[in-house]
């Protein structure tokens, strides 16, 4: 191969600044065989092996370049991108992309090895796991420890009871009631390390099936297969899941979540929420109520616990994962009563999985009020990112259509037919960690699949989330042109 446009002489290359090129007005021919892309890559290998590209360059923005030669937005960004990777071209924020620099070592390197796999940095994660870890409130959390252990009796110290701390229990019984509309006093509230431990729990003690949601965590399905039951799916709609389905299914436990359909965003309907309630019943049956963001709710009030409905039919299962932080690994359940002592046994003669000074801490953190207020700055933190997100989204990408949004720390964007994989390739391409909707179907579901991105807006620290938007836009696919 001509290794030249590495190194090419000086003397026969028209410098960046010496106006042979301006970067705005390229011209290229897009002759040849292939694909749009693969043809344009060639073009401007080409352009740079011949020098007629000057190491330093800067190119057109994708759009202007797009323009001019007739072709899709998306196209050229992918290019561009692919020509980044292979030692052609450089990428940096704020200065666009340019012709790579002839004397850095590692395009040299690249050069040698065109073909060579890169490692793609992750500049943005937009997954929906996480919340914004940068906003734990660290300050307050310490107070409360050293306020809990300073005032925790000697025994706790000692074997922890699976039941977990009667502290922490009493503070759960009285915010829950309060602000989720759960009805239980204490007794009947179980610590566990988080809602996948629950639920690991539960699936342990069901008979039979359980149903999910033809939409919902891929995790959280193979979890509770792993544990014994099989899992069977229902359709989701724009109400939530059709539990009307429930009797077709054969199932007796059914695992919902309510608030916020994960991922496809919006509150069960509330018909839906006396139905499920009413088959449980009827049905001797169980709903499993995953409440993993009910308190983020931003356009009326969060809508309560199905829970209230009828504590004997409902384990309603809280997690601090959304609230305060993955890491703690804190959640709770709420059981009725007939299934406590069941729970319990399933969890062993002492507390393995909740350390107890973490249990301590949350008790006096929620006592104090440290927890609603933290609750309420981060509801308007999140709803401030929400808005942005949407507001860009209308501007930047009028035909992407965004769901979703009313509650939760994500979005989302549903994209035309067959196009999820390129948008999904084109994200990594612009260092974005994103997922797609499609992993989040049940593989039994009758439901067709539906392409889509699930953007978790919770994630980005503050000073990057503009940039995270910025690339996601470059991500999604163009508007369909006439004649599409
Ligand atoms: C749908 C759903 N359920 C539950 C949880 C909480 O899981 P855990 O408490 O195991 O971290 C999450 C993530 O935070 C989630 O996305």
């Amino acid at each position: 191969m001509d290794e030249s446009w590495v190194n090419p002489p000086d003397s026969a290359v028209p410098s960046a600044e010496s106006g042979h090129v301006t970067g705005t007005d390229l011209h290229l021919e897009l002759s040849g065989e292939g694909s749009l892309r693969s043809r344009l890559m060639h073009a401007l290998r080409e352009a740079v092996r011949s020098g007629r590209l000057a190491p330093g360059t800067r190119l057109p923005p994708y759009r202007s370049l797009a323009q001019d030669l007739g072709i899709a937005r998306n196209t050229v960004a992918d290019a561009y991108a692919e020509l980044v990777e292979e030692g052609w071209l450089s990428a940096r924020q704020g200065s666009g992309t340019r012709v790579a620099r002839r004397a850095a070592p590692l395009d040299v390197g690249r050069a040698r090895h065109p073909q060579r796999p890169t490692r793609r940095r992750i500049l943005h994660d937009l997954r929906p796991s996480s919340p914004d870890a940068a906003a734990f409130p660290r300050a307050a959390w310490l107070t409360s420890t050293r306020r809990a252990v300073a005032a925790a009796p000697n025994d706790a110290f000692g074997v922890g009871d699976p039941r977990g701390r009667a502290e922490l229990r009493e503070a759960l019984a009285e915010y829950l009631a309060r602000a989720r509309g759960v009805r239980t006093g204490p007794d009947r509230i179980v610590i566990c390390s988080g809602f996948a431990h629950a639920l690991r729990l539960l699936g342990r003690l069901v008979k039979g099936p359980v149903a999910v949601e033809s939409y919902g965590l891929d995790f959280h399905r193979s979890l509770l297969e792993e544990t014994g039951p099989r899992t069977v799916p229902l359709t989701v709609d724009a109400c939530g899941a059709r539990v009307g389905e429930l009797p077709g299914t054969g199932a007796g436990t059914v695992l919902l979540t309510p608030a916020h359909q994960f991922p496809t965003g919006g509150p069960l309907h509330p018909e839906r929420r006396s139905a499920v309630v009413d088959w449980a019943r009827a049905r001797g049956g169980l709903l499993v109520e995953d409440d993993y963001d009910g308190e983020f709710r931003y356009d009326r009030q969060p809508v309560g616990a199905v829970q209230g409905l009828d504590p004997d039919r409902v384990a309603y299962i809280g997690s601090a994962s959304k609230s305060l932080s993955p890491a703690l690994r804190l959640g709770w359940m709420v059981l009725p009563g007939w299934l406590v002592d069941d729970v319990l046994a399933a969890k062993g003669p002492r507390e393995m999985w909740s350390g107890v000074i973490d249990q301590l801490a949350l008790a006096d953190f929620i006592a104090c009020g440290a927890y609603d207020r933290h609750l309420r700055r981060m509801r308007q933190h999140y709803r401030r990112r929400r808005d942005l997100l949407v507001s860009t989204l209308a501007e930047r990408a009028p035909h992407i259509q965004v769901s979703g949004i009313s509650a939760g720390l994500h979005a989302v964007l549903e994209l035309p037919g067959n196009t999820e994989e390129a948008a999904l390739r084109a994200a990594r391409r612009q260092g974005l960690a994103l997922d797609g909707l499609r992993p989040y179907r049940h593989p039994d579901s009758a439901m067709p699949p539906r392409d889509g991105l699930v953007i978790g807006y919770g994630t980005p620290p503050d000073h990057a989330f503009t940039a995270a938007l910025d690339a996601l836009c470059l991500a999604l696919p163009d508007p369909p042109r006439d004649g599409d």
